[in-house]
């Protein structure tokens, strides 16, 4: 990931970003924080790059102009910089992982679908740059936006100043307007490295295994469980003795009862956008290993069960209104029951999202025969079984971003 940050104090951003894991990240190659001064760019004896506001009123304006060639610049030098990855790595050959990188580039090149406000805006070459305002007035960062934008292979981000910038160059340049929170600052640049630095734990290689971002509860919506180390006890408080058992199934349930009970507590306003996911697979083996590896990147939480299991086969199955079906099915598995058959015991509320996931033919009848039963089709996708982790990654923010936007949240 690159960064490119247009700001009146670049040494505030490479302070930030040059410390403890981002600082370890940017010297081992996995993130560049690249600086533009807008003071460069002033027309005046002074340096200055403000000016009074018309109209009147409190408060100094940046003016657009040295706003608008900072920002050209920083577009050049990602152009610049993505040309020099481009031919480093045809020089490398074309190994796997070029290929991967290669469709992600296809990808992030393509506009995004899902941003119904994001006016598109392209460099010189044509390829869209995501140009960053850090404002008060915006929609607030959360986990979502930041693995999406985690997604890019460059950023830049513009930090303003005073009462704010012109207008005009905003309109011309910007793509995104973020804020970090519901409160004003000074200035961009604490927004801008709270935005990379969240961003940056999801560039692969950023955080070491034992730092992994993978399992996260936040991206459930949800509050992380409590934890604990050694000792055992300590002031009289002891460790939950759940924790103690070794147990995983039971431990992995208290964990989630408690991130449930600490979002309930500290932040209600987070569960109507929590979802539990039951994943149901039924085929062959490599049903089960995709359904594992996607359920595990869209939640932490949640069942995964095989649908041949008789239990679920006769017994009635209802999910309510805050469950995710995920629905995968092997290759050739609808040989011996009709689907119908199959899923006769399960039901939705007309409200429960369902995702299929098809290693077969994906038929308008399964989805009808879906909708009939109470299920709110978010998609359909096809798998192969030979999806890159990248790959699944994109489908799971996919299903996870649509998931909440048919939830009307
Ligand atoms: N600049 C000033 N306040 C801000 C905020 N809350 N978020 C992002 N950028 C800002």
């Amino acid at each position: 990931m690159r960064y490119y940050v247009c700001t009146l104090f670049p040494d505030m951003i490479h302070q930030i970003m040059g410390t403890s894991i981002l600082g370890r990240a940017e010297k081992n190659g996995y993130i560049s924080v690249n600086t533009v001064n807008i003071r460069d760019f002033s027309r005046k004896n002074s340096m200055r790059v403000d000016d009074y506001p018309y109209g009147g009123g409190a408060g100094m304006v940046m003016e657009p102009e040295p706003v608008y060639q900072a920002v050209q610049a920083a577009l050049q030098r990602a152009e610049a910089d993505r040309r020099a990855e481009a031919s480093r790595r045809a020089a490398d050959g074309r190994s796997a992982g070029a290929e991967q990188r290669a469709e992600l580039d296809r990808r992030a090149a393509e506009p995004a679908q899902t941003e119904e406000s994001r006016e598109e805006k392209s460099t010189p070459s044509g390829r869209r740059t995501r140009v960053i305002y850090l404002t008060p007035q915006a929609k607030v960062l959360d986990q979502t936006l930041v693995e999406e934008l985690a997604r890019e292979e460059e950023l830049v981000l513009l930090c303003g100043h005073y009462e704010g910038i012109d207008e005009r160059v905003l309109q011309e340049t910007v793509t995104d307007y973020v804020s970090i929170g519901d409160y004003v600052l000074t200035g961009g640049e604490l927004g801008a490295a709270v935005l990379m630095d969240a961003v940056s734990r999801f560039v692969p290689g950023v955080l070491h295994n034992d730092e992994s971002s993978q399992f996260e509860s936040m991206q459930d919506n949800l509050l992380e469980y409590p934890h604990f180390t050694r000792p055992e006890e300590w002031h009289g408080r002891k460790v939950p003795p759940v924790l103690l058992t070794g147990d995983h199934g039971k431990i992995e349930e208290w964990r989630y009862q408690q991130a449930v009970a600490r979002t309930q507590e500290r932040r209600p306003d987070l569960l109507k956008n929590s979802f539990t996911l039951h994943t149901f697979w039924y085929g062959p083996q490599a049903a089960e290993e995709y359904a594992v590896c996607l359920h595990g990147r869209i939640s932490r939480y949640g069942e995964i069960q095989n649908y041949n299991r008789n239990k679920l086969i006769r017994s009635r199955h209802v999910l309510g209104d805050q469950e995710l079906l995920l629905f995968v099915e092997g290759a050739g598995a609808d040989g011996d029951v009709p689907f119908e058959e199959r899923f006769r015991n399960l039901y939705g509320t007309g409200k429960t999202l369902a995702w299929i996931c098809s290693g077969g033919s994906l038929t308008e009848k399964k989805m009808a025969f879906l909708a009939d039963r109470g299920f709110r089709l978010l998609g359909s996708s096809r798998y192969s079984g030979t999806e890159t982790a990248e790959q699944v990654d994109l489908l799971a923010l996919d299903i996870r971003k649509k998931a909440l936007h048919l939830a009307g949240r």
